[in-house]
């Protein structure tokens, strides 16, 4: 979800109110998806490396998150949303919001309507590392290491690789998102600044995904 900060400074805001901002795009894109049929949304909330960003930002992010979850948790579970969470749980995620990240899943651990999965503290390098150590610590040898053990031990297995990824905010980059799982992803890129995506521009890249071909590697049907 990016271009929160491009936002708020072409409005002379503070950086925050551009995460703010995007509260309103997540819930309109959360519903738009939810409309469309579509089984999984996932959302990049927070990598690895944006505890790069001075602390008065992150600590406003993790604060933000789990206001975030504690104002919205109860409508999506109404709507029959499941909420899941990607990314590491270390020491680094306050208590706090560890526990509403809990509380919002158990909560809503038997809706099948849709999932919404958060990558949180989450890096696509985090999680392929994540899964090897899981292989290691599980004993498997050499002969059997293949891409199903590996795709066993990444963070959601149950989830199936995204069709389509789109990236806000006119960057062309994978910025460590989802990388074992997007290898035949369709890329949508599209400028729009995160706090002004709605479902219409969900939309608009679900059109341009269903215009392309897909062969995964093979040759056209
Ligand atoms: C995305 O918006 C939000 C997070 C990474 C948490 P940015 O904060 O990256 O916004 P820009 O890229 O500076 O505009
Ligand atoms: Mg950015």
């Amino acid at each position: 979800m990016d271009g929160n900060g491009r936002w708020a400074q072409q409005r002379n805001l503070a950086r925050t109110a551009g995460h703010a901002a995007g509260e309103e795009a997540l819930i309109d894109a959360t519903y738009g998806a939810l409309a469309a049929g579509v089984a999984v949304l996932t959302v990049y909330a927070f990598s690895t490396e944006n505890w790069r960003r001075p602390v008065d930002e992150v600590r406003f992010l993790m604060n933000f998150n789990k206001g975030l979850l504690e104002r919205r948790q109860y409508e999506l579970h109404d709507e029959g949303v499941r909420i899941t969470f990607s990314g590491r749980r270390d020491w680094r995620v306050p208590k706090q919001v560890l526990k509403r990240m809990n509380e919002a899943s158990a909560l809503t651990d038997a809706n099948r309507r849709m999932t919404l999965n958060i990558a949180f503290n989450y890096g696509g390098r985090a999680e392929i590392v994540d899964a090897v150590a899981r292989l290691v610590a599980d004993g498997v040898s050499p002969g059997s290491v293949n891409e199903k053990a590996i795709r066993a031990r990444l963070y959601h297995p149950e989830i199936p690789d995204p069709d389509l990824v789109v990236r806000t905010s006119g960057e062309f980059r994978i910025s460590n998102f989802l990388l074992w799982e997007m290898a035949y992803s369709e890329l949508v890129f599209s400028d729009v600044l995160w706090p002004d995506f709605r479902r219409e521009h969900l939309y608009e890249a679900i059109g341009e995904y269903q215009r392309r071909e897909r062969r995964f590697g093979g040759l056209e049907q």
